[in-house]
């Protein structure tokens, strides 16, 4: 028993060990809390209202104050941003809108230079239509081996090859007009139609690949966040999907796997987690460990079940794997639980780390989606005659929610504006609104540019000291004064100083590499309750509607995700209202 227990000492109450401390000293990223860094949004140092790697420099300081452990950028390389930078034309290359390759040899030294370490993203399974390879490949022809780098296939008559769909909205084939003027072949495009699909069984493709890890490894980048990473291998023979018709949508309750219930490789379809990925990462692993530092690959691979996405972080493949079923998880204690302890089993089945998150670029931002009427899930945007969220329940869910997370072993990514308690723009301008699913789903799906609203530094500043000249490229909504970092910084209960004191403790108190044991029995629970142990800390979310009392001896919260109640907040009683996390410790 460990003395938080003891404390309790409630007859009652029973412990269920699911998850060990890792032992003996630990790579960093097993335990690192990392901070997501969109450039475009982040800060905008050259005043043209998007956001550049000079921006990013000047606000590190920002990063090593609330106290994360690195970094990691979304993509910044030349790009006709069709899909923010996810459509790469150079790899080698910094777009202008961002810097030059100087600005980003001199973001990584100054991390570096502050502590923190710089993860990068790989954007593998397509290329921008802009890249000379894609060029190539069009002006080649059918049969060449510039083609070969891409998927062209031949129609079924007038019909694509075959009946996949894109993840934004509409098929995933394109046809091309042949140089010599007829209607041509088609290529495959799992994204937008600026982004073809490469060939990973081309021996060329992965030689490139390999080359443009070194490339940034030698300009002392700690890792890549990879792109898709479940994509890049395709069903031999491309076959038709005989799936729901959201084939290509990110899998999310209810909406994946194949009909019959199969689980194994391809069961999301035949365009994802095929068992060839793995030979590829197995391959970068390799390139990786060459080099110093302990440098790590995250996957961001929308499968499940957790079994399947624990395969990526094989000990020869990448060192992490986002957990999105965490991130999709219901507001719901019972949800939550299922997820943690099968997550936790599925990854130390295989020697890894659990590697939680609860917002990013792609998804409503989670003070948002916990202030809908169905707290959790996986909304595609929300906008102007939308359900609009409780903002203030949201926020207070989204705090108690983080506290969550990171009260659990295994590393965290934190999205940039997280640490501001910052909503989504919920009434962006859809006139705004740039990401391709808007205008690929027929205006049906508002997708994802209202968590990419640029960031709120100074409340009375133009474009909250986003950019020095006031400009901003989506609007920022006029009740965002009150999130912005002049107005929290050393304001006590504020969101981002709960993040800075839960980043301390949790470093304090080793809870990366910690243990969890969930706590039952405690009276008064009555199934609303989340209640673990992570080595000397006790951690407990309250997801019903009454104040639940704890009660032992030397009780002592270290911290709560909103205010206690008095005279209820330590001794032998701890108060925790409902949809607020509490970490208590034995005095
Ligand atoms: C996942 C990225 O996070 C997303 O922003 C992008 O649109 C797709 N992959 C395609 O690259």
């Amino acid at each position: 028993m460990t003395s938080i227990l003891s404390a309790l000492a409630e007859p009652s109450t029973t412990t269920t060990l699911v998850h060990r401390a890792h032992p003996g000293p630990a790579p960093w990223w097993r335990s690192a809390v990392i901070y997501q860094v969109y450039p475009r949004s982040f800060a905008d140092g050259n005043g043209d209202g998007i956001g550049d790697l000079p921006g990013v420099r000047a606000r590190l300081t920002h990063l090593s104050r609330l106290g994360v452990d690195a970094l990691w950028l979304s993509p910044f390389y030349r790009s006709p941003q069709h899909d923010a930078g996810y459509d790469v034309a150079d790899y080698r290359d910094v777009d202008p809108l961002f810097g030059t390759l100087e600005d980003a040899d001199a973001m990584i030294a100054e991390a570096h230079r502050l502590g923190l370490r710089v993860i990068v993203d790989l954007v593998p399974n397509h290329t921008s239509a802009a890249h000379p390879w894609f060029a190539a490949a069009l002006a080649a022809g059918p049969g060449s081996p510039e083609r070969a780098r891409y998927i062209f296939r031949d129609g079924r008559g007038d019909e694509p090859p075959n009946n996949w769909r894109s993840a934004f909205g509409g098929p995933a084939w394109t046809r091309v007009t042949e140089p010599d003027g007829t209607p041509g072949q088609w290529y495959l495009h799992l994204f937008d139609d600026t982004q073809p699909d490469l060939d990973w069984t081309n021996p060329e493709v992965r030689a490139e690949f390999v080359s443009i890890l070194r490339f940034w490894l030698d300009r002392g980048v700690d890792g890549f966040r990879v792109d898709v990473a479940h994509g890049l291998v395709k069903a031999e023979g491309l076959p038709d999907f005989a799936g729901p018709s959201a084939a290509l949508a990110p899998p999310h309750e209810g909406t994946h796997g194949s009909e019959d219930g199969a689980t194994g490789a391809g069961s999301l379809g035949p365009m994802w987690d095929q068992d060839g990925v793995h030979e590829i990462y197995r391959e970068w692993h390799a390139v990786l460990a060459e080099y110093d530092g302990d440098r790590a690959l995250v996957a961001e691979a929308w499968v499940e079940p957790l079994s399947r996405l624990a395969l990526y972080v094989r000990p020869d493949e990448m060192q992490q794997a986002f957990n999105f079923p965490f991130l999709t998880a219901p507001w719901r204690a019972r949800a939550l639980r299922e997820v943690v302890t099968e997550s936790l089993a599925a990854y130390d089945a295989v020697g890894a780390t659990t590697t939680w998150v609860l917002s990013n670029h792609d998804v409503v931002r989670h003070p948002t989606r916990l202030g809908l009427p169905e707290p959790g899930g996986k909304p595609s945007g929300i906008g102007v005659g939308d359900q609009q969220p409780d903002e203030e329940l949201g926020l207070r869910r989204a705090r108690a929610a983080t506290l969550l997370m990171l009260g659990l072993p295994g590393s965290a990514y934190l999205y940039q504006g997280e640490e501001l308690g910052l909503p989504e723009h919920t009434t962006l301008p859809d006139d705004e609104r740039q990401d391709p699913t808007w205008r690929r789903t027929g205006h049906t799906e508002r997708g994802r540019d209202g968590c990419r609203v640029p960031l709120p530094w100074v409340a009375d500043a133009p474009a909250y000291g986003f950019s020095p000249t006031g400009r901003s490229w989506l609007s920022q909504p006029e009740s965002w004064a009150r999130y912005a970092l002049d107005r929290q910084r050393c304001v006590p209960g504020s969101t981002f100083e709960m993040y800075r004191a839960a980043l301390a403790l949790r470093r304090e108190y080793r809870l990366g590499t910690g243990s969890l044991a969930w706590v039952d029995g405690l009276p008064g629970d009555d199934g609303d309750l989340l209640a673990f142990v992570n080595r000397d800390v006790l951690v407990v979310t309250n997801l019903g509607t009454a104040t639940f009392e704890l009660s032992g001896t030397d009780l002592e919260p270290l911290l709560a995700s909103a205010p206690l109640p008095e005279g209820a907040a330590g001794g032998d009683r701890v108060a925790v209202p409902p949809d607020v996390t509490v970490w208590v410790r034995r005095r």
